[in-house]
């Protein structure tokens, strides 16, 4: 037999073991994956759920970031009819633990071991209490730059190493009369680029100390203070029609040679790919100048609610597939993000994604793999939320200077904390 389809078998006899007469073949999920890249790797779940007979209730809510979604989730949470699973981040999984409103998949999860090949910081995000309640579908990671392969020749521009040569290459671009940074003007794609722009300012013990510990020196520390000037700095570099942009159509920028650059998580390589542009020949990825080594992730993971009796079946079938290491390989391959199992070869993964996998494994063994801010991964989704909110301020001139931009930042923090 082939290793799939011993992964396969296996796989359909732990579902079969807890299958009754009655239960309901369909899998219902929420989730914001409506771009084309996004939608291409959805489509590898539904195809291997329906191949086990399952149906596929589709609920999307667009809006990248995942902002809307959320709103919605809530909303069924709170009326009593939670979906089979929604797609979610950080904090939020853990808000939904927290007040029990997810199920148990724990004795799947230690019949498969899946806490010797997830990694433990991701663990305190998919369990509560020990038990399992989540299943990481990925490992996304925030702090990438990805350039369109042709523009970047015909300006004669190298991989920038720094923020300053990040800056010299954006100029060269805006010389050579091709618009330099692809941006989409939403708080949440803002407030994503910032991440690295603090973690490349002030490198990723300052990030850890302003985010992870909220150290109210280092949120208004003259290094944050340089952050929003490095930050302002970019403005000169976007087109004018940036505000509102989604984050799809910024990468279609880059993608057709419109503008040479896209600061944006792995997921942008999803729409290179639904593109059938080749790493390496039609764009390039290197991590955000400065900030080599680090991993500022966001992992999408399925929240796994407390569905009635006759649902958990295939919920079960949901959160098996979801870790198999063939799924786990082909989804991430199509979406742009990596493997969120160690154990996952990197075979089929072209050159961003054999880079993203390295630096995955040997950012989570220095400490170096750390959680993004703005996609809920440092902070509840109340003190992430502020923080966006300063951001775009800033970014848009509602704010004025750094030092209001700082102060800002604790007061809000604070307020929201
Ligand atoms: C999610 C990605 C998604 C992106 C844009 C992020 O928050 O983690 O899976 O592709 O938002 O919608």
């Amino acid at each position: 037999m082939k290793f799939r389809t011993l992964l396969m078998a296996a796989s359909m006899l732990s579902v079969a073991s807890v299958a009754r007469a009655d239960d309901i073949k369909e899998v219902q999920m929420l989730h914001w994956w409506t771009s084309g890249g996004e939608a291409a790797a959805l489509n590898v779940l539904k195809q291997d759920l329906a191949k086990q007979g399952f149906t596929w209730k589709d609920v999307p809510v667009a809006g990248g970031g995942g902002g809307a979604a959320m709103t919605t989730l809530k909303a069924l949470v709170a009326a009593g009819n939670p979906p089979t699973a929604s797609q979610i981040l950080g904090y939020y999984a853990m808000d939904y633990a927290d007040a029990g409103k997810l199920g148990d998949i724990t004795s799947l999860a230690t019949k498969e071991g899946w806490d010797k090949a997830v990694p433990t910081a991701l663990q305190k995000f998919t369990t509560h209490d020990g038990k399992w309640g989540a299943v990481p579908v990925n490992i996304h990671s925030v702090n990438w730059i990805w350039l369109n392969k042709a523009v970047m020749d015909k300006i004669g521009g190298t991989e920038p190493k720094s923020f300053d040569e990040f800056v010299a290459l954006l100029g060269k671009a805006k010389a050579a009369g091709v618009i330099p940074l692809a941006l989409g003007g939403q708080p949440w794609q803002e407030a994503t680029m910032f991440d690295s722009i603090v973690a490349s300012t002030g490198g990723i013990d300052f990030y850890k100390k302003a985010f992870v510990d909220l150290d109210e020196t280092a949120l208004k520390s003259d290094t944050m203070k340089k952050s929003f000037d490095n930050l302002a700095k970019l403005r000169d570099y976007l087109d004018p029609n940036y505000a509102g942009r989604d984050w799809n159509l910024a990468t279609a920028m880059v993608i057709k040679g419109d503008a040479l650059v896209q600061v944006m998580g792995d997921w942008a390589k999803g729409e290179f790919k639904a593109a059938k542009k080749e790493a390496g020949k039609d764009f390039l990825c290197y991590r955000f100048p400065g900030t080599d080594g680090v991993v500022l992730y966001n992992t999408d993971m399925f929240a796994m609610f407390d569905v009635a009796a006759d649902r958990k079946a295939a919920q079960l079938a949901l959160a098996d597939a979801t870790m198999s290491l063939s799924f786990q390989s082909a989804f991430n391959v199509v979406k742009g993000s990596v493997p969120a199992r160690m154990d996952v070869p990197d075979t089929d993964f072209d050159l961003c994604g054999k880079k993203g996998i390295a630096d995955v494994k040997k950012a989570n063994a220095s400490g170096n793999f750390v959680g993004s801010m703005a996609q809920n991964y440092a902070q509840p989704p109340a003190i992430a939320t502020a923080y966006s909110d300063v951001v775009t301020k800033f970014l848009h001139g509602e704010i004025k200077t750094s030092d209001s931009a700082v102060a800002e930042l604790v007061k809000s923090i604070n307020a929201a904390k």
